[in-house]
C-alpha cells in the first residue's frame, strides 16, 4: 500500500496514535464515541512515516455479550426507591440572569498564618520542618506580576529544542503583536500571530508539542473577533486574573467556533496535547441567537487544561454553544461559569473530570453527545432548563457528584439501559445533590420519572452494581470519610493565580544574584536551583521559573514554604549516575521531606528524566498542609520519554523492554504526605512526540504510588502505560479520586518479551504488586494492573477510565488490537480495605474488570461503554 494510503488506514493509524487510543473499531451496542477521526489531518513528517509502511486495516473481533444471569448478593444497604413513573411537567421558561464578572481575587489567596518557624529546610534524619506563608507582602501592582517579569533579558524564557533558541519567543504579550484590546476591529489574524510566532518569521503550528513551547499573555481588555481563532499545542494562554480579557465575537461572526481549542496539525484530537487556556472570558453575545456558534472547540488530549474561565452567551431561545469538547482525550476541565446559550457544554471526550462548572441560564447545561466516562464534580446547575441531557445513549456512564440544582428543570433526562440486550449504556450515579428545583429529578426519554424532587439525594444509582445487579434506581448512604471533606463535599481548590501578589513577591530563577541557572537543557542546574528554591521558601518569595529545561543531577528539594509556577511546562530533567540504581531509587523532585508541614504549591511544570535511568522516582512528595490543599500540583506532569530533551526518544528502540528501563516509579505520596493534586498526566510514552520516528518502547516500573493516610485529592489524573501498575494504593487512608485515566503497556500480554513483575523486581517495602495469582507463563495475566488497592481505609474512587488496546511485541504502528482480551484482570484489590467504594468503573479489553478474590467481575457480565462498566463496587464498602 506504498504510497497508497487509505482514509480508513489513515484513520486508524492516526486514531491510535496517542496517550490515549480512540476506537479502533466502534462496537455494535457501544457507546457513541469520536467519529472525527478519519477526517483529522496528520502532521506530514507522520504521513510521509506511514505511507512507508504497509498498514493492515483493523478488524473487530470482538462479540456482543449477553446479559449476566440475576446475582444473589445484595448491594451495598439499598434504601427504597420510587420507580413509579410519573408524567413530566414541561420544562419551565428559562430565567434570564445578568451574567457576573470573573471573580477577580482568586479564593485561593488564602492568607496564611505567619511563618512557624523561618528556618531554611532539613534534610530527613533531622526534625521536620513547618512552614506556611502569608498573603501578599507588598500591596498589588496595577500591573499582574507575570506581565512585569523580565521576559526578554536573563530571565527570559529559553526553549533549547526550537530550531532558532535566541530569537524565538517563549513568552508573547498580545499587545506586541499590535492587537487591540478595546473591542473594536478583528484581531484574529494579530493574535493568531501571537500564538504561532516562530521567531524567525514563520509559525510554529504542525512543528511539535514540546520543541516550541509559548505562553501568550492577554491583559485586561476586549479583544473582538471576526473569525476563529485556532490554538496550537505546547501553548498556555494566561489572561491576567485581575481583569480578565474578554474575547468577544463580532457582530458579522464568520465561522463555527470562535475557538478552536483542537490543533489539527498535531493529528487527531486525542493527539491535541498540551494546551492550556486560564483566567479568560469568551463571549458571543455579541451574535444573533439565531446565528449556530460555539464558543470554544475543545477536542483535546492530555496535558491540556481549562481553568478559571467564563462564557457568556445571550439567554433565552438561541443557538450557541458553549464548550463542544469534540473527541479527544483531555483528563480535567476545571473552575467554569457558562451562562446563557442553548447548550452549556457538549462532550464527547473518552474521560473527564469536569470540577466546579457553574451553569447558569443554560437551556441544557450539559448534552452527553459521547464518550465512556464522566464526572460532573461539584456542578451547579442554577435556572437551567435541562442539567443533563443523555438521552441518546452515546455516553458509558456518568456521576453527578457534590452538586447543587437550583430554580431548573430536571437535573437529568436519560436513556433507560437497564432492559438492553449486550452493552448496557448510559449508567449513572448521583451523590450528595442538594435539589430545590420543583421538577423531577431523573427522567426517562419515555417521559417516566425515575427519581421524584427531593432536597438531598445521597447516593443513587441508575446501573450495575457488584456486588448485585443492573439496579434501576437504587437509594443508600455513602459513609464518606470526614478527613476528605469541606462543608460537606470532597475538597478541591482553584489553581492559584497569585493575582493578589507583586513581583516583589516573586522570584525568578534566572535572575538571582550570585546564582547562575540556565535551563539550556545542558548546564546541570542541581545546585544552584536548589539554594534559590531553599532561600525562596525561607522568605517566602513566589518562584517563577521561566520556560527552560533544567538538568539535575541528584534531587531537586522543593521546601515547604514553596510556590513554583512554570512557563509552558517549565521542564526539570534528571540525569546521570544518582539515578541509575533500581536497588537504591531516589527523587528526581522531591515536594518536602518525611514530615514537613507547609506550603507547598506547584503549577504548569514538566518532570521528566533526560536518560534512561531505572533508579529515578521523578516525584515524591512527603509535605502535608496545616489546612486541605496547602501542598498541591495543577496542570503539571511527568513524562518518560517521548520528548524533544530527553536521549529515550532515540535510545529505545529494542523490543525487550528490559532494555529501556527508563524510570522506578512516576510519583510516590508518601505515608507523611498529604496533597491536592489537580489535572496531572504521568505518561510512559508510547510514541515521540516531537521526532520523526514515533517508534519507542519504554519500561517505567511504576506509576503512581499512594501511601499517604492524612487526606489526599486526586481531582482528575491520568497515569498511562507504566510496567506494573499505573496507580497503586497500598495501605493508604483517607484517599479521593475523580478520574483515574490509564492505559496499560502496549507491549505486554500475548507474545510479550517480559512477564511482569519482569524486568523489573518486586519491593514488598513498596507493595509492589508480584503477580504471584498468575501462571508462570499467563502472560494476559503477567500485565499491568490500572489500578492496585491494596489494603488501607476510607478510600472513595470516582470515574477510572482504564484502557488496553494492544499486546506483545510493539510495531509502532497502532495497526494490532488484541485478538480477544489484550489482559487477564485490569484492577486488583487485596487485603480487604475498609471502607472502600468505587464508583464508576469503566474497562477495555480486559477478562476480569475487579480481581477480587469475592466475585471477580468480568467484562463479559458488565458490557458497557468501551467493553465493560460497574456503576457502583462496594464489596468493601461500609
Ligand atoms: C437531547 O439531545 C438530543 C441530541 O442533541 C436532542 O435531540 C434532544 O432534543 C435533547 N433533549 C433535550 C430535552 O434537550
Ligand atoms: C500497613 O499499615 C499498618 C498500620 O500502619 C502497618 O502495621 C502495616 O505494617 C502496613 N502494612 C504494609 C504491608 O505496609
Amino acid at each position: 500500500m506504498r504510497g497508497q494510503l487509505s482514509l480508513a488506514a489513515i484513520a486508524a493509524l492516526t486514531a491510535s496514535v496517542s496517550g490515549a487510543v480512540v476506537p479502533i473499531a466502534k462496537v455494535p451496542g457501544s457507546a457513541g464515541g469520536p467519529v472525527e477521526a478519519a477526517r483529522i489531518s496528520v502532521p506530514p513528517w507522520f504521513l510521509s512515516l506511514a505511507a512507508e509502511l504497509d498498514l493492515i486495516a483493523p478488524t473487530d473481533t470482538s462479540s456482543v455479550p449477553t446479559v449476566s444471569s440475576q446475582p444473589t448478593t445484595a448491594p451495598f444497604q439499598s434504601l427504597p426507591v420510587d420507580q413509579t413513573p410519573l408524567p413530566v411537567q414541561s420544562t419551565p421558561p428559562i430565567p434570564s440572569s445578568t451574567p457576573e464578572p470573573l471573580s477577580s481575587s482568586s479564593p485561593t489567596e488564602i492568607a496564611h498564618p505567619s511563618s512557624a518557624n523561618p528556618t531554611p529546610p532539613t534534610s530527613p534524619s533531622e526534625t521536620p520542618t513547618v512552614k506556611t506563608c502569608p498573603g501578599p507582602a507588598q500591596s498589588s501592582s496595577d500591573v499582574y506580576w507575570l506581565r512585569a517579569q523580565d521576559h526578554n533579558g536573563a530571565g527570559a524564557g529559553y526553549a533549547p529544542f526550537t530550531s532558532e533558541p535566541n530569537k524565538y519567543p517563549v513568552f508573547r504579550n498580545a499587545m506586541n503583536y499590535g492587537v487591540v484590546n478595546d473591542g473594536s476591529g478583528d484581531q484574529t489574524a494579530r493574535l493568531q500571530k501571537a500564538i504561532d510566532d516562530d521567531g524567525v518569521g514563520g509559525s510554529r503550528k504542525g512543528s511539535g508539542v514540546t520543541r516550541n513551547p509559548a505562553e501568550v499573555f492577554l491583559p485586561g481588555g476586549i479583544y473582538q473577533l471576526g473569525s476563529t481563532l485556532t490554538l496550537t499545542v505546547g501553548t498556555i494562554i494566561v489572561g491576567d486574573p485581575s481583569n480578565p480579557p474578554i474575547i468577544r465575537a463580532a457582530p458579522n461572526f464568520q465561522g463555527e467556533f470562535l475557538i478552536m481549542g483542537y490543533d489539527k496539525m498535531n493529528g487527531n484530537p486525542e493527539t491535541s496535547f498540551m494546551m492550556l487556556v486560564k483566567n479568560v472570558i469568551l463571549d458571543t453575545n455579541s451574535v444573533s441567537s439565531s446565528q449556530s456558534i460555539t464558543a470554544l472547540q475543545w477536542g483535546v488530549a492530555q496535558g491540556a487544561g481549562l481553568t478559571n474561565i467564563q462564557v457568556r452567551m445571550p439567554t433565552g431561545t438561541s443557538r450557541h454553544t458553549g464548550i463542544n469538547i469534540v473527541a479527544g482525550s483531555t483528563i480535567a476541565v476545571t473552575d467554569v461559569t457558562i451562562i446563557g446559550g442553548a447548550t452549556g457544554i457538549i462532550n464527547s471526550n473518552q474521560q473527564v473530570n469536569f470540577k466546579n462548572v457553574h451553569f447558569i441560564s443554560c437551556n441544557t447545561a450539559f448534552e452527553a453527545s459521547g464518550g465512556w466516562t464522566v464526572l460532573l464534580q461539584g456542578t451547579t446547575f442554577e435556572s437551567c432548563g435541562t442539567g443533563v441531557n443523555m438521552t441518546t445513549n452515546a455516553l458509558g456512564s456518568l456521576v453527578i457528584l457534590d452538586s447543587t440544582s437550583t430554580n431548573s428543570g430536571p437535573l437529568i433526562r436519560f436513556y433507560d439501559s437497564s432492559h438492553d440486550p449486550g452493552y448496557q449504556n448510559s449508567q449513572f450515579l448521583i451523590q450528595n445533590l442538594q435539589y430545590n428545583s420543583k421538577e423531577p429529578i431523573a427522567v426517562d426519554t419515555n417521559g417516566h420519572t425515575r427519581l421524584e424532587a427531593t432536597t438531598y439525594v445521597d447516593t443513587w444509582v441508575w446501573g450495575t452494581m457488584v456486588p448485585g445487579a443492573y439496579a434501576p434506581g437504587a437509594a443508600w448512604n455513602t459513609h464518606r470519610p470526614p478527613q476528605l471533606l469541606v462543608n460537606g463535599k470532597y475538597f478541591t481548590k482553584p489553581q492559584p493565580t497569585y493575582a493578589g501578589f507583586s513581583d516583589q513577591d516573586i522570584v525568578n530563577v534566572k535572575t538571582v544574584a550570585g546564582h547562575v541557572v540556565k535551563g539550556d537543557g545542558l548546564t546541570d542546574d542541581t545546585v544552584a536551583l536548589n539554594a534559590i528554591l531553599a532561600q525562596n521558601a525561607a522568605n517566602c518569595k513566589i518562584t517563577y521559573i521561566p520556560f527552560g529545561v533544567y538538568r539535575v543531577s541528584d534531587t531537586l528539594l522543593i521546601p515547604v514554604g514553596s510556590r513554583i509556577v512554570g512557563e509552558a511546562w517549565s521542564v526539570i530533567s534528571g540525569y546521570g549516575d544518582a539515578f541509575k540504581n533500581q536497588n537504591s531509587p531516589k527523587a528526581v523532585v522531591r515536594v518536602g521531606n518525611p514530615g514537613d508541614v507547609g506550603v507547598i504549591e506547584i503549577q504548569d511544570m514538566r518532570f521528566s528524566v533526560a536518560e534512561i535511568l531505572p533508579g529515578a522516582k521523578v516525584v515524591e512528595i512527603n509535605a502535608a498542609g496545616q489546612q486541605p490543599g496547602d501542598v498541591g500540583l495543577w496542570n503539571t506532569m511527568v513524562m518518560v520519554g517521548g520528548t524533544a530533551e530527553t536521549s529515550i526518544s532515540t535510545m529505545c528502540t529494542s523490543q525487550d523492554p528490559k532494555d529501556c528501563m527508563a524510570a522506578f516509579m512516576v510519583m510516590h505520596l508518601t505515608e507523611t504526605s498529604s496533597v491536592y493534586i489537580e489535572n496531572f498526566w504521568g505518561w510512559t510514552a508510547d510514541h515521540n512526540l516531537d521526532s520523526k520516528s514515533l517508534f519507542t518502547i519504554i519500561s517505567t516500573g511504576r506509576g503512581i504510588l499512594v501511601e499517604s493516610t492524612k487526606g489526599t485529592w486526586l481531582t482528575g489524573t491520568g497515569s498511562e502505560h507504566h510496567w506494573l501498575y499505573n496507580y497503586n494504593f497500598h495501605n493508604a487512608s483517607n484517599v479521593f479520586a475523580g478520574l483515574l485515566q490509564s492505559e496499560s503497556p502496549y507491549m505486554q500480554g500475548s507474545g510479550e518479551f517480559e512477564k511482569a513483575p519482569a524486568p523489573w523486581t518486586v519491593d514488598p517495602q513498596l507493595g509492589d504488586p508480584d503477580f504471584s495469582w498468575c501462571g508462570p507463563s499467563d502472560e494476559k495475566c503477567r500485565s499491568a494492573l490500572a489500578t492496585n488497592v491494596d489494603g488501607g481505609s476510607n478510600i472513595a474512587l470516582y470515574n477510572s477510565a482504564a484502557w488496553a488496546f494492544f499486546d506483545g511485541s510493539w510495531n509502532g504502528l497502532y495497526n494490532e488490537p488484541c485478538q480477544g482480551k489484550c489482559q487477564a484482570n485490569m484492577m486488583r484489590v487485596t487485603r480487604a480495605p475498609q471502607n472502600f467504594v468505587w464508583y464508576s468503573i469503566s474497562t477495555r479489553m480486559t477478562e476480569v474488570i475487579v480481581l477480587d478474590g469475592k466475585s471477580n467481575p468480568r467484562e463479559d457480565n458488565h458490557a458497557g461503554g468501551w467493553e465493560g462498566i460497574i456503576q457502583a463496587y462496594g464489596e468493601f464498602a461500609g
